[in-house]
């Protein structure tokens, strides 16, 4: 196994441009030189390896991009990055979306270069931000995008790269036609050991032999057990297979969404600068998986609107609560989430959830979907309250007098900047 490592790490060395014998050797993990040299012998002898002189290269193959992730220049692609961002529909809490700022996704593109060469094909789980980077990088032929984030995945569509994404539940597993069809994964699940679990156990399958897992982990203060999560991980991943390479703390930033932001607010707690970041965490695939996959959780099922950049999440549920309001918000008086830790005892009781964490509880989730429906063709709060209190016209004054205060809160709560 150590030689094939050796070799893998020659040949990732030799992907950014010729080298000399001693400008090889540090980059293979601490092999004994003349390991070193033994193995570069051997590529050079099945002509994957050419030798010029004191100099080693590989043959560029056909229909590899030449430099890797500077195919474009950076400040075009800065810009471009920019543009596509600014109209990106907000994340959401109930799918745990905190997404790494330009530096944090361009970090994990380096340093995938720097393990795997210009030529990895890419596979980016739970990681929309590092493969939009990717993309406009030029390198939309050798990624791909996993994520189950329905709103993700339709405007990475509507922006050109239909063709490297799909929309997957990861907690499902990988589907089988991608094992080892990947040099190298991104990983970002939601910070809690059972998704690490199955995205780890997807990633190993995905990479081949040598191929690397590069996941952002949480630090050991996220929460009371925070500490020791971060060992389940670590040992979820030695499970599938995977080991440690490094760990580099709080290397990745994150852009502060726009729910966690009116809860900071909520709290008293004055605007921050992009705070949360988190640790690099850089496996290599030394086995193979073990045959069980974790245990899957499953989260609730919601249906979903876009208002402009807000999304609107309404609990698919049949039950219903004893008021006459069709739409109540979750704190009697105030529809802020107070937190945006998944333990939170709301949750649960949560009928519609936005993007800014608004949350409600829902009498009559057909009404509310419909005004959804109406909201969504663009028409303002007076159009919506006309059209609904002509279809709902059989109701009682009290039931109109609802549905005109759900439309208000419903406008109130999605229209921001
Ligand atoms: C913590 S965020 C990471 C986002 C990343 N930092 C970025 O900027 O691209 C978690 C991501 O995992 C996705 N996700 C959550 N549950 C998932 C699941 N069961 N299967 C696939 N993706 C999931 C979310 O949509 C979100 O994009």
């Amino acid at each position: 196994m150590i030689d094939e490592l050796i070799a893998r790490q020659i040949v990732r060395r030799l992907s950014n441009g010729p080298q000399r014998f001693s400008e090889i050797v540090p980059f293979c993990w601490g092999a004994f030189p003349s390991d070193v040299r033994r193995v570069l012998v051997d590529l050079v002898n099945q002509t994957t390896v050419l030798q010029r002189g004191e100099q080693f290269g590989i043959a560029p193959i056909p229909g590899t991009p030449l430099h890797g992730f500077g195919v474009r220049p950076s400040d075009e692609i800065a810009r471009r990055y920019c543009e596509i961002v600014r109209d990106w529909p907000d994340p959401h809490q109930s799918n745990y979306e905190w997404r790494f700022t330009f530096e944090g996704a361009r970090l994990l593109l380096d340093t995938v270069q720097s393990l795997c060469g210009s030529a990895a094909r890419v596979c980016f789980m739970g990681c929309p931000t590092p493969f939009l980077f990717a993309a406009l990088a030029g390198l939309s032929e050798s990624i791909l995008l996993l994520d189950n984030g329905t709103p993700t995945i339709s405007y990475m569509r509507t922006v050109g790269f239909g063709a490297q994404v799909r929309e997957h539940d990861l907690l499902l597993g990988l589907p089988s036609e991608l094992s080892s069809g990947f040099d190298a994964v991104v990983m970002d699940p939601p910070w809690y050991p059972e998704y690490y679990a199955n995205f780890l156990d997807a990633s190993s399958r995905a990479v081949v032999k040598g191929g690397y897992v590069l996941s952002a982990l949480f630090p050991p203060c996220t929460r009371e057990a925070a500490a020791d999560e971060r060992a389940t991980v670590l040992q979820a991943g030695f499970e599938c297979g995977l080991s440690v390479v490094s760990l580099c703390q709080g290397v990745l930033r994150y852009d502060t969404p726009h729910f966690e932001a009116n809860t900071l607010a909520l709290s008293g707690v004055e605007p921050l600068p992009n705070w949360r970041q988190a640790d690099l965490l850089v496996f290599v695939k030394t086995a193979e998986p073990g045959g069980l996959r974790p245990a899957v959780v499953r989260p609730s099922s919601w249906k979903e609107w876009i208002l402009g950049k807000c999304v609107v999440k309404l609990r698919v549920t049949t039950e219903r609560f004893d008021n006459c309001e069709i739409l109540v918000p979750i704190r009697g008086q105030n529809a802020l989430l107070p937190t945006v830790s998944r333990t939170c005892e709301l949750i649960p009781h949560i009928g519609l959830w936005t993007s800014s964490n608004h949350a409600y509880r829902v009498n009559r989730p057909d009404l509310v979907g419909r005004i959804l429906d109406l909201m969504s063709r663009g028409m303002n709060a007076a159009e919506v309250k006309l059209a609904i209190q002509m279809e709902f016209s059989q109701g009682s004054h009290e039931d109109q007098q609802s549905l005109c205060s759900a439309v208000d809160e419903l406008f109130k709560a999605t229209c921001f900047v």
